[in-house]
């Protein structure tokens, strides 16, 4: 019985998982643009609170990680559940991820510091914070430009091996998140805890596991 029901979910899944990948596309743009849409709306009828930078500055820092995560996530998934088709996901969901992050920094610089760009050097090497999301959001940067179709080509093999620096980037911004907040404040361990078994998915023996049990 018990190797009847798995031989029907497995039948099922293989049949469902084509057309699931399909419907993930256009959920994942619709997904990713919502936060900007809600934001603005938020915006124009002043729903930001007391510290409308403030609130818009974590908001997309959150935004980031989360979609960095997701971008982190393919991988394992895709091994776990057999799953190819769900590798197309992983470029947009990074270039989102990117776009977030840009106008996390842009408010940064432009809102926070009117672009006193002396004040924000400041800040980058003395506040520990700001240079791990600094140093996060550099390499995001260096991997959205090498997205581009031309360095896809240039670079070739070891484009591959440049892309691993998302897993440094996932690493970084999980402790921006962590200096970030109060001390005490739970929050950033529940994100830093999920990126810490999505970066661990990068160990060869643990990759070897997984690809024994899918
Ligand atoms: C590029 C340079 C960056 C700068 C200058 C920067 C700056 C900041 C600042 C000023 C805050 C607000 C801290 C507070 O609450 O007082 C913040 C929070 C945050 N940032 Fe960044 N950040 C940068 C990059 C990133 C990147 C690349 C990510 C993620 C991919 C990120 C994710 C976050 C998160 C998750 C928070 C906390 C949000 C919360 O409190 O809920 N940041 N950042």
């Amino acid at each position: 019985m018990k190797v009847w029901i798995s031989q029907k979910i497995s039948k099922n899944w293989r049949e469902y998982k084509r057309p699931l990948g399909s419907i993930l596309h256009p959920l994942v743009h619709i997904g990713s643009i919502l936060p900007y849409v809600v934001g603005l709306w938020d915006f124009w009828k002043n729903n930001l609170g007391a510290n409308p930078i403030l609130e818009i500055t974590q908001r997309t820092g959150r935004t980031a990680i989360i979609l960095l995560m997701f971008s982190l996530a393919v991988s394992p998934l895709r091994l776990l559940l057999n799953w190819p088709q769900i590798n197309k996901l992983r470029r947009p969901l990074g270039l989102y991820a990117f776009s977030y992050a840009a106008v996390h920094f842009s408010i940064f610089i432009v809102l926070d510091y009117g672009f006193h760009w002396q004040s924000i050097l400041q800040e980058i090497l003395n506040r520990k914070f700001i240079l791990f999301g600094f140093t996060a959001g550099v390499i995001l940067l260096l991997l959205t430009v090498t997205s581009l179709t031309f360095f896809l080509k240039q670079l070739g093999k070891r484009w591959k091996k440049l892309h691993r620096f998302v897993y440094a980037a996932g690493a970084l911004a999980g402790t921006h998140f962590i200096l970030a907040v109060k001390p005490g404040v739970l929050r950033p361990w529940y994100y830093a805890a999920v990126m810490f078994i999505l970066l661990a998915f990068r160990f060869p023996p643990v990759q070897t596991w997984v690809k024994k049990k899918a």
